[in-house]
């Protein structure tokens, strides 16, 4: 038998030679002790998913149409109606054959970066970006021109620009305009102009990636980039935060042209997205269930991220600065000058609590940031853990002094 780590008897692709496990993946193994309070992971509310209302829905589905549900088929048109309505919410005017589905928010970057880049193409994302746009556009050939971003959410206008003036110039940039993974905050609307400015005048296509912006705690909704430039942007929408992460369930906006291409290339991927969970998910909004429901996330999040908020101000080392969210699932912290979160981590840990080194969403060194989920603990939790947080920092701290 083959020891886990040792080359295999046969050879592997370039790719596979230089993939490398998101560091990420092994962070979350480890804070995933039981009994931990993790802020670690992305993870949503469980106790909140409708599981009711997604069981009503199954069996209305399986009862009117359980044979074609269970069956290959094209895209569920009547999702792809309701996703157009949805869309209408961030004030794009979408067809409803502009809707194409996939199999989550990380299939749409996939298939995106597919269709965009080639393995030198150089791509702009930003300096702290998720893990899975990294791995989808940043693969080891590619220049990744990176633009600044932290606590206080501006766009960094002067970057933006010299990652666009260098040559070869850079034929995507990837955004997350609202309530950002992982530093949780949101573009103005001037910075949202810029972008879109940016990119127009370079000939470059801005993948709009947007997971979050339905999480907004007062319920007011941004207006969507690709309302306002529907010909240059690609938007990748997500049923994962606002219904549930297993549904494996997105949706992108394109441009007509490239969507015949998109399609070709997602089927090289998994042929299409589960018809049963496209007419499932189809029948969840057309019941009207997921208002109500967004209600009920909005406000917890609302409720746990103001709790955190208040801890970190109490626990927090003097000098800390994080962001202070008004939607999504993230805080980001910045510690002052001699922390190091990669190294605090294992006796945080030790102490009973976890969270993500800003260096798992990064490139280059970036010791002094981390990355707060408040989504996934109570709000009672989060002022245990973050107190036990501030505790372990302050010590660590005076012992590396
Ligand atoms: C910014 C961002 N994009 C994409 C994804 C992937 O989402 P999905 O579960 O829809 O694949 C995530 C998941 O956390 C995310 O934070």
């Amino acid at each position: 038998m083959t020891e886990p780590g040792a080359s295999p008897p046969f050879t592997l692709s370039r790719e596979a030679h230089s993939i490398r496990r998101s560091m990420m993946r092994d962070l979350i193994a480890i804070t995933a002790r039981p009994g931990i309070i993790s802020f670690a992971g992305g993870l949503p509310a469980p106790e909140l998913f409708p599981v009711d209302a997604w069981q009503a829905a199954t069996d209305r589905v399986l009862t009117r149409e359980g044979r074609a549900a269970m069956q290959y088929g094209p895209p569920y048109l009547p999702l792809q109606e309701s996703i157009a309505a949805l869309m209408a919410q961030r004030g794009a005017s979408v067809e409803a054959d502009q809707v194409f589905i996939v199999t989550g928010a990380q299939q749409g970057l996939h298939v995106a970066a597919r269709l965009l880049m080639d393995p030198d193409s150089p791509v702009v994302l930003d300096r702290f970006v998720f893990t899975g746009v990294r791995q989808a556009f940043g693969g080891e050939s590619r220049l990744v021109r990176e633009v600044d971003n932290g606590p206080t959410g501006t766009l960094d206008g002067d970057g933006l620009g010299a990652a666009f003036d260098a040559r070869p110039s850079p034929r995507v940039i990837v955004v997350v305009p609202d309530f950002h993974n992982p530093v949780g905050t949101s573009l103005s609307q001037n910075d949202r102009r810029l972008v879109l400015q940016v990119a127009g005048q370079h000939d470059a296509a801005v993948v709009e990636d947007d997971p979050y912006s339905w999480i907004s705690f007062d319920g007011r909704l941004s207006r969507a980039l690709v309302a306002d430039a529907p010909e240059r942007v690609l938007y990748i929408g997500s049923f994962s935060k606002i219904v549930a992460p297993a549904l494996r369930l997105g949706w992108m906006i394109a441009p007509r042209p490239v969507i015949a291409k998109l399609r070709v290339i997602k089927e090289s991927v998994d042929l299409e997205t589960s018809g049963l969970t496209q007419r499932v998910a189809g029948e969840f909004l057309a019941s009207g269930a997921l208002e109500p429901h967004l209600g009920k996330l909005r406000r917890a999040y609302a409720e746990r991220c103001a709790a955190m908020c208040a801890a970190l101000e109490r626990w927090m080392p003097a000098g800390t600065r994080w962001s202070r969210p008004d939607g999504g699932m993230f805080i980001w912290v910045e510690l002052p000058d001699g922390h190091d979160t990669l190294a605090a981590l294992e006796p945080a840990v030790e102490a009973g609590v976890a969270y993500v080194p800003g260096q798992a969403f990064a490139s280059r060194p970036a010791a002094r940031t981390m990355r707060l989920n408040f989504s996934n603990a109570t709000v009672d939790q989060i002022g245990v853990g973050v107190a036990l947080l501030g505790e372990v920092l302050t010590h660590h701290t005076r012992l590396a002094a």
